[in-house]
């Protein structure tokens, strides 16, 4: 019997154990490189600290910066192992001309920004900083690093090869906000691995699964064969820059469609595959070809699926698993209509193996991540995990724990997915309290 498109669809999003498990293995292999500074699509950057101990106190701001919308935060560690406390927040959102304009505007809009925080805060006397930026940063020590290439469709000129502390501080300097002191630099997955291990000390990995995909792990720093300056530690977190994996992954056609399409062709395949900001795009995509091929939505392309990026994560959510309520009012929404019962199921199908593909690459990586992880206890391992796609879609953290046991087999018992909310923010004021407490690891910038 001929399949339908749709099934044909399905088979090609299917991830098998079989591919899962050379996946894990490329991951492995990939890392050695990376840590030996060898050529590799994982490119396993140092982040100058380990494991935070718990006993880390006192009150950091921290900057959150990875996507559109950036946080302020101003953070209370207790130490003694309790939980850190966020006293002030704030969400300041980007605008597109200020993310792929020029560095000068981009950085010039964050320290207005925190300019503004600390005037609503009444901070005036000098606090350390914690900065967490989310993109590939070749750290020169805890607090300066080189921004690599841009991801996320982030491209503000100017910036890219440069020291990117120092151009903060230049554009703070610039708006006169004068009281804060950047003491250190840090990937959201190295932070949300920080906000973690304050509470857990069986913490090896942070996780993101938002609109970015990465992860980062702790490792015995005999395993790093490429040059870490003056760090002494026994062990040090790697920012592993798991979205560029690109070996043995099943891409497609519609995979090769969203690159073309991207900000950043032939960068970051895993991450096209995994991260919220291109599930839409994907699905965009095959129902278009649906449309096209099988007269779905009665031959008519809605705009939505139109322009790239109209359709979101949040819509995918809805046609998933949303009540048939929430679905028509969506539909009238997006399409100026409801949408019949065929139709309806078409959409929650399509959405459905976009999402459940990535969580079980996701899981092969993390699994793959696993391998090299310097673990306090044989036993169990806990994974922090922070981002939307985890924390709100639906059924996604349940389809990923799935993958991972599939995969795992019984050591799969010992790993703990642990959602670390806001990870990435309350991470970095833990650096910049081990930083500030020690004071012996940062660059003479
Ligand atoms: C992108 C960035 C990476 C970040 C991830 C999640 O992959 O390159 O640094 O950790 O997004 O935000």
């Amino acid at each position: 019997m001929k399949s339908s498109l749709i099934e044909t669809l399905e088979g090609q999003f299917e991830v098998p154990l079989s591919r899962m498990r050379r996946i894990r293995g490329a991951v492995t292999k990939e890392m050695d490189a990376g840590l030996a500074g060898r050529k590799s699509s994982i490119a396993m950057l140092p982040a100058y600290c380990d494991a935070a101990s718990g006993r880390e106190r006192g009150r950091y701001l921290a900057l959150d910066l990875g996507g559109t919308n950036f946080r302020v935060m101003l953070v209370e560690l207790p130490g003694s192992g309790k939980p850190p406390r966020v006293i002030a927040e704030a969400k300041y959102r980007l605008t597109p001309g200020q993310i792929t304009g020029s560095g000068a505007v981009l950085f010039g809009a964050i320290a207005g920004y925190l300019g503004k925080f600390l005037k609503d805060h009444e901070i005036t006397s000098e606090i350390a900083l914690g900065y967490t930026f989310s993109f590939p940063v070749q750290l020169l020590g805890i607090d300066e690093g080189i921004l690599m290439k841009w991801t996320k469709d982030f491209s503000a000129s100017g910036v890219v090869g440069r020291k990117v502390v120092a151009i903060q501080r230049q554009a703070l300097a610039g708006k006169k906000v004068r009281c804060v002191n950047i003491v250190a630099l840090a990937n959201d997955t190295v932070g949300t691995l920080q906000a973690q291990a304050v509470l857990d000390p069986d913490c090896g990995m942070g996780v993101i699964l938002g609109t970015g995909f990465n992860i980062a792990v702790r490792v015995a720093s005999r395993r790093i064969r490429k040059e870490t300056g003056a760090y002494r530690g026994k062990s040090m977190i790697i920012n592993m820059e798991t979205g560029n994996f690109n070996k043995v992954l099943p891409r497609n056609h519609y995979d090769r469609r969203v690159d073309r399409d991207s900000g950043n062709v032939a960068h970051q395949f895993a991450e096209k595959m995994i991260a919220g900001k291109y599930l839409p795009q994907l699905v965009r995509l095959v129902v278009r070809d649906l449309i096209r091929k099988e007269r779905f939505f009665e031959g008519h392309v809605p705009t939505v699926f139109v322009e790239r990026d109209a359709f979101k994560g949040w819509h995918m959510d809805v046609f998933e698993a949303g009540s048939r309520k929430a679905v028509q009012e969506l539909s009238q929404d997006l399409f100026g209509r409801q949408l019949d019962p065929a139709e309806r199921r078409m959409m929650a199908r399509v959405c459905r193996m976009v999402s459940r593909r990535s969580a079980r690459i996701a899981a092969s990586l993390i699994l793959g991540a696993l391998t090299r992880v310097e673990c306090r206890s044989k036993k169990r391992v806990t994974v922090a995990v922070d981002g939307s796609l985890f924390e709100k879609y639906p059924g996604y953290s349940r389809v990923l724990a799935a993958a991972i046991r599939e995969l795992a087999g019984p050591a799969g018992k010992g790993i703990r997915l642990k959602l670390t909310k806001d990870g990435s923010g309350i991470g970095a004021a833990v650096i910049a309290a081990v930083v500030t407490e020690s004071g012996d690891m940062r660059t003479a910038s």
